[in-house]
């Protein structure tokens, strides 16, 4: 059949960190689901998602693992995907921006901007924040730190190439007034006027010189492109914009929506439609910033998250506890939609006890077994309506629109709740008809009633297994399989829209359970022996890995009096102090030692402050080959202990003793 219209629906790109958490799974479970529903709607859709696997944090931890970049991501890439196929969201393209076809097109892009002059080069100081790959000024620090993570930020100067962004305040402003709808929720884009384009837009770094994991500016290798050049470019580039082969990009863009976690907005709301308007491209239709998946009160973070909570968060676990469609079923209903909300094992619990064991499984264990029991299992045809039937029918024939409404207004939520209002509606017709009473009747009326009632029920279940496909991939067939039907016309969207698609005289399947009754009470303290039985082995991993290096330790080279002789120990006092620019570990300190006077570079920087260090006592190593440590002469070296969890102390003397002082 003939496709309607294209949607092109988009998720952010993931960083691949491995800690993967319930929370990294909601801007994707959303996305399969509006893919799916507007797959239903016989539209042509192509929904991306994929990896940003770009930038420092990368580099850095690829290099302490020994290991290239990309044999870093490598796996953790599988690791995502394996959570992407666990929960069955059905992607058309998974781009990884170290695809080849990206990066060719990205250094287009690149090269296009810089020669319509909306990129040139000039000298680059900011505070950059690692993990959220950020720079900030400084009125946009928080206490000093990262106003998005709370985490420290460097000052860091270097030669970068920018974009003109400030040349677009201007028209993004024009942009949300002409139309409101193109930034969700409206709270979003009060955020990005009044923040960001009302104070007016710098331009934005975007190479450096200083990362060298990341895609290399062509007509300038020392440069690198700034990963948000190269991230959100994946949702062109993956339609093979800038490339032979662009006939999605022509097909697709502009995307009819991007979805994103509402803390990467500015990056989808601001500096995308400006690259965009530089690239004299068309804007994407709508960009959404969903709220997060909260424990205690902060955002779901792994790292956060485990040390201080025993809510389980891995999307594995979850998905082999309860199953794909509970999981999509809590996040697409408990979270209210644009906001936060909380996520707890409990919440997750009671929805999959509450609406689908009791509310969904019971209405079809019910009904199924019920037309067994008094049609031998197969389907009555309706006689007239009555009594409440009328009521029943009405809302199982405005379930449709209702959806409808609210998936256009993007709210997944409140398409559930009107799904379930016909469940439960259902529920509350066996019990208003009660077919068990008509079923002892003996005249012809009743078992003509109870026929009706049985095939409005089925009806009901039809319709709302029907609806229910966008949003849980596993029970909707598996009910239709019940009735015998796949695949056929009464399994689309049309088929829903008039009540009676089902008919008389097919065969009724007696249902097998579909989902689990949980004893939320005994579950939740399994789940919390769990989490601490796992959070103790990892504690004694950790304390086992710890002798092995003390062992190595504590097998030295032996050494002779004369060898130790040869090391000159002496007492110092800390005259002087400052932190090293770009060096966050390091202090650079002036130490006397007696009638001599020198500069001495120490790795201490994240356990004293300088001014702590101002008028210490020392021990220097005063005899060590001065070396240059960022451009600093060091000469010497201060003793710390360190111990095997990291306890740091600086070693000093017991008593005054003068500085200059022999230490033996
Ligand atoms: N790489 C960037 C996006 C670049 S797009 C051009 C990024 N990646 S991410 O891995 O940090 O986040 C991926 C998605 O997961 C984002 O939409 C983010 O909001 C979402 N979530 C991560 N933790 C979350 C919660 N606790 N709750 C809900 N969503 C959250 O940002």
């Amino acid at each position: 059949m003939e496709k309607k219209k294209t949607y092109y629906i988009t998720t952010p790109i993931y960083y691949p960190s491995g800690n993967w958490h319930i929370g990294h799974t909601y801007t994707t479970v959303i996305c399969d689901t509006f893919a799916r529903y507007h797959k239903m709607l016989n539209e042509d859709v192509f929904f991306l998602t994929g990896t940003d696997e770009h930038g420092q944090k990368i580099e850095e931890k690829a290099k302490a693992a020994g290991v290239t970049p990309k044999q870093f991501i490598d796996p953790l890439v599988d690791g995502l995907k394996d959570i992407w196929k666990l929960l069955d969201v059905q992607y058309d393209r998974f781009i990884r921006t170290t695809d080849d076809d990206h990066v060719a097109a990205v250094q287009k892009i690149f090269k296009a901007l810089y020669e319509k002059g909306d990129i040139y080069k000039s000298e680059y100081e900011g505070w950059y924040c690692t993990p959220c790959e950020a720079f900030w000024t400084k009125t946009q620090l928080k206490d000093g730190r990262c106003p998005d993570c709370g985490r420290e930020v460097k000052l860091e100067k270097e030669e970068s190439y920018f974009f003109r962004l400030s040349n677009y305040a201007d028209r993004i402003l024009k942009l949300y007034e002409d139309n409101p709808e193109f930034l969700q929720p409206k709270s979003r884009m009060n955020e990005m006027v009044n923040n960001f384009l009302k104070p007016g837009l710098q331009d934005l770094c975007v190479s450096r010189t200083s990362v060298k994991w990341g895609i290399p500016v062509d007509f300038d290798l020392s440069h690198t492109v700034y990963v948000w050049i190269d991230a959100l470019s994946n949702y062109i580039t993956a339609l093979g914009y800038a490339s032979e082969n662009d006939g999605n990009f022509k097909k697709y863009w502009p995307a009819d929506l991007h979805m994103t976690g509402k803390e990467i907005i500015r990056f989808h709301a601001i500096i995308w439609p400006a690259i965009l308007m530089a690239l004299d491209l068309p804007l994407p239709k709508q960009v959404y910033g969903h709220g997060w998946l909260l424990i205690g009160g902060d955002k779901l973070s792994k790292s956060k998250t485990d040390k201080v909570s025993t809510e389980l968060t891995d999307p594995h676990e979850l998905v082999s506890r309860y199953g794909c469609d509970c999981v999509r079923y809590f996040l697409l209903r408990e979270i209210p939609f644009g906001s936060d909300g909380v996520y707890t094992n409990e919440s997750l619990l009671k929805r999959i006890n509450g609406d689908l064991a009791n509310d969904l499984g019971n209405l079809v264990s019910r009904t199924t077994a019920m037309i067994n029991q008094y049609f031998g299992g197969v389907l009555p045809s309706p006689a007239g309506r009555e009594g409440t039937d009328g009521e029943l029918i009405a809302v199982a024939e405005g379930v449709y629109k209702r959806v409808s409404d609210a998936m256009n207004a993007l709210n997944a939520p409140d398409a559930l709740v009107e799904i379930f209002k016909l469940v439960q509606r259902a529920n509350k017709y066996i019990d208003e008809t009660t077919p068990w009473i008509l079923a002892k009747q003996q005249d012809e009326a009743s078992r003509a009633r109870l026929g009706t009632v049985m095939y409005n029920l089925a009806e009901c279940i039809r319709i709302s297994a029907i609806m229910l496909k966008p949003f849980l991939p596993v029970c909707p067939n598996k009910i239709l399989s019940f009735f015998g039907i796949d695949g056929s016309a009464v399994t689309d969207f049309e088929s829903v829209k008039s009540f009676g698609g089902l008919k008389g005289g097919i065969t009724v399947e007696k249902a097998t359970p579909l989902f689990p009754r949980i004893d939320v009470k005994k579950e939740l303290e399994e789940i919390e022996k769990t989490v601490l039985a796992r959070r103790a082995a990892e504690k004694k991993a950790e304390e086992k890995k710890a002798p092995v290096s003390k062992e190595n330790d504590q097998k030295p080279q032996e050494i002779t009096i004369d060898d130790f002789a040869k090391v000159q120990l002496k007492t110092g006092v800390v005259l002087e102090a400052e932190k090293v620019e770009k060096a966050d570990k390091l202090l650079k300190l002036k130490v006397r030692t007696g009638t001599e006077e020198r500069t001495i570079v120490s790795g201490i920087a994240k356990h004293y402050t300088p001014e702590e260090m101002v008028g210490k006592t020392v021990i220097v190593v005063a005899n060590l080959k001065p070396a240059k440590l960022r451009g600093i002469l060091s000469e010497g070296m201060l003793l710390c202990a360190e111990d095997a969890e990291g306890k740091f102390s600086l070693v000093t003397t017991l008593s005054d003793v003068a500085d200059g002082a022999e230490v033996r």
